[in-house]
């Protein structure tokens, strides 16, 4: 058994180790470190971060090179005295040199296999640079756009980010760890982060027992089972409890209840933060927290490094939790095959900006856009017009991959002015404009616009919280002004998060949601306008009408006083309407989907099967996201109105009808109750099979207690 001989070989690797050299392996130092050369020869090393600053995400970073590393690794395997290989860790999101949309972007594919396969592309980019370990996927739930962090998951719904938390682990992990193109899977940042109160970046979290179980960790669970190697523990504290020191979470529900045996690293300093969180006087009680808690690694606080051999010679830490966090640090070295492979073929790097993998980019980036409103002027055509091509996103390059982009190179990016001029036929004009006074004179000869608005990656990811959801400064203004020359205008949102585009809506001709879409992303999204691909991404998160009305999410819980019908009060703005803009699950397409005859099946025991049958009733082939959603009418806690519980991709040609069918089980219906505990309650059961959450065909259902 592989296992046990691996289980041995670390049991030989500790009996060997000084206390030092094992606190080695529970640091991870980053690549700028004045002394890292030395550090690694003396064996303080367990990991190196490949980037110089807290906040790789929001600016440029060193590019990692197999050569670099390589020379870093001979000094570990052939110079230092335990000759243990290092782990390089990169931040690889969305991509490498290939960039793939932002996650929220990916997650509008509600496609696994989209998922998958540009984790699998972003593991083959970075291992062949030497990095071996990415800390991605991101699965924070989040149900507040002011949070910059929410362009980084995939949305607000627990179901749909567990789905593609399952892809993006097999993705980046590929079919075994072991292979030169895998990278180890770090999900993060564990856990309810995105919870962050007022949508403000580390702010503090209160949450319940339920939800937290119910909503925050599921997607991390999905990912340890999917067999996620590594895992992140969060920035902020949970009911006074830093994450970084929680052991409920890091220790008893992970390691404990859900069996993960691989190891935990902080985020980036973290572990000091400890101090500033007001629970640790000083570094070493820093230390202790984290490491009794079960963090097995430290980000670049050197707080490991500095404190944790002393608290173990002073009786204060059993040299037992040294041992248990390196046996998971080494575990993960053995699976990754360091100890066989420990350097990377230099010539790998032939495999960036592979076609294959910009095909799979593009494809991605397809699936990624949102038709959020269109009065039939989508698509155009590519012959005879006179377009105007404005808005201070038109000719943007770089802005296209969005945030947590560190190895996408500018020059392999083509913005989206000049896709379209390659795009269309020589009997179309294009105009464009630097300034917004010549875009409105401009605006006035032409037949359509395409304004590209929105937001640029300075304003979205890590530390880059908003108070308003309205386009930046300026860009209403622009598109207000085009709506009073009476131009028609369709609208490309560029943005890492949900926008109120409530104004927009009222003037835009049609509107199509990109987000950040990655190298390919104007091509995508220029086959969308003109017609080549039928749009088909629907939205993985609300989008509000106005900041105003955030937290704004669909499987919220029912109050005392619902929404109309009914004259009774109930909970609402008095100077804005209750619902959202568009609704989770939302997106348009260039055809029309029908659904009719709901079936519900009782099968023998707690599972149902319910059916429907979806038919293209429009003009041209298309795809239809179906959906089902539950809700439990009765329980011992209230639970959301609706929650999502299934969902299929059809590809239907015109007139075509398919029967979409989903099986729910017991397990299916199950859930965590007020003290932790997953239960299942029989009862009555609300169902509906639509192309959104607001909309469907609905029906109902009942377990009866003994189950039939
Ligand atoms: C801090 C971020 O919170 C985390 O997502 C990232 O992986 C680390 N820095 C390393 O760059």
């Amino acid at each position: 058994m592989e296992s046990v001989t691996v289980e041995a070989q670390i049991d030989a690797l500790l009996a060997q180790m000084t206390l030092a050299e094992k606190v080695g392996q529970m640091c991870q130092v980053p690549i700028s470190h004045p002394e890292l050369d030395e550090r690694i020869r003396r064996g303080e090393v367990g990991s190196v971060i490949y980037s110089g600053t807290p906040l790789p995400g929001t600016g440029p970073q060193p590019p990692a090179s197999a050569a670099r590393l390589n020379y870093l690794q001979r000094i570990a395997v052939e110079e230092s005295r335990m000759r243990i290989p290092v782990l390089f860790g990169r931040d690889v999101l969305h991509g490498y040199k290939t960039v793939a949309p932002i996650p929220l972007g990916m997650a509008t594919s509600w496609s696994p296999d989209v998922v998958r396969s540009v984790c699998r592309v972003a593991a083959r980019e970075a291992s062949a640079d030497g990095i071996r370990w990415t800390f991605a996927p991101m699965l924070d739930i989040a149900r507040d756009p002011r949070w910059g962090r929410i362009a980084e998951g995939f949305g607000e719904d627990p179901f749909l980010c567990s789905a593609l938390a399952d892809a993006a682990i097999r993705g980046f992990q590929g079919d075994e760890l072991s292979d030169p193109d895998s990278v180890l899977a770090c999900p993060k940042h564990y856990a309810a982060y995105g919870a962050a109160e007022g949508g403000r970046d580390y702010n503090a979290v209160e949450v319940t027992t339920a939800t937290l179980r119910n909503v925050y960790l599921p997607p991390f669970h999905a990912a340890i089972r999917a067999g996620a190697g590594s895992i992140m523990s969060a920035f902020p504290e949970i009911g006074g409890v830093p994450i970084t020191a929680n052991r409920a979470l890091l220790t008893d529900i992970l390691k404990e209840e859900w069996g993960f045996d691989g190891f935990v690293i902080s985020d980036w300093a973290a572990v000091d933060e400890l101090r500033y969180h007001g629970v640790a006087a000083d570094r070493a009680g820093a230390a202790l927290l984290a490491a009794q808690a079960g963090v097995d690694m430290d980000m670049a606080s050197d707080v490991y490094a500095d404190e944790l051999a002393g608290l173990v010679e002073a009786g204060r830490l059993p040299e037992a939790v040294i041992d248990a966090a390196v046996r998971r640090v080494l575990r993960a070295k053995f699976r990754l095959g360091l100890f066989d492979r420990p350097y990377t073929d230099e010539q790998r790097s032939a495999i960036h900006l592979h076609p294959d993998h910009l095909r799979i980019v593009r494809d991605a980036a397809a699936r990624s856009l949102v038709l959020l409103k269109n009065d039939g002027i989508l698509p155009l055509a590519k012959a005879g017009l006179t377009i105007g091509i404005f808005g201070p996103l038109a000719n943007a390059r770089r802005t296209l991959f969005g945030a947590w982009t560190l190895d996408g190179d500018e020059a392999s990016v083509v913005s989206i002015a000049d896709r379209i001029r390659a795009a269309v036929d020589r009997s179309v004009t294009i105009r464009t404009a630097e300034l917004v006074d010549d875009a409105l004179t401009r605006a006035r000869h032409c037949d359509v616009v395409i304004a590209v608005v929105g937001e640029g990656v300075s304003r979205s990811g890590e530390d880059h919280c908003v108070t308003t959801l309205d386009l930046p400064p300026g860009q209403q203004a622009f598109l207000d002004a085009l709506h009073a020359l009476q131009v028609p205008t369709v609208v490309v949102v560029l943005a890492g998060r949900p926008l109120a585009l409530e104004p927009v809506h009222r003037s835009a001709a049609a509107i199509l949601m990109a987000w950040h879409p990655g190298t390919e992303g104007a091509q995508a999204i220029v086959d969308v306008l003109f017609g080549d691909t039928v749009p088909s991404g629907k939205l993985p998160v609300t989008f509000p009408r106005t900041v105003g009305q955030v937290p704004l999410y669909y499987n919220h819980k029912p109050t005392g006083r619902p929404l109309p019908p009914g004259d009774r009060r109930h909970s609402r703005y008095t100077d804005h309407l209750d619902s959202p803009l568009y609704p989770f699950g939302y997106g348009l397409s260039y055809t029309h989907f029908e659904y009719s005859n709901l079936h519900i099946i009782r099968e023998d025991g707690p599972a149902v099967t319910v059916r429907a049958e979806v038919t293209n009733t429009g003009p041209r082939a298309g795809e239809e996201i179906a959906q089902l959603y539950v809700r439990d009418l009765v329980a011992s806690i209230s639970r959301p109105v609706k929650e999502l519980k299934g969902f299929a991709r059809l590809a239907l040609a015109p007139g075509e009808t398919q029967t979409v069918s989903f099986r729910l089980t017991r397990d299916d219906l199950s859930f965590y109750n007020a003290e932790g505990k997953r239960v299942f309650e029989p009862g009555e059961f609300a169902v509906w099979i639509g192309p959104d959450s607001s909309r469907g065909l609905a029906g109902t259902f009942v377990i009866d207690p003994d189950g039939a």
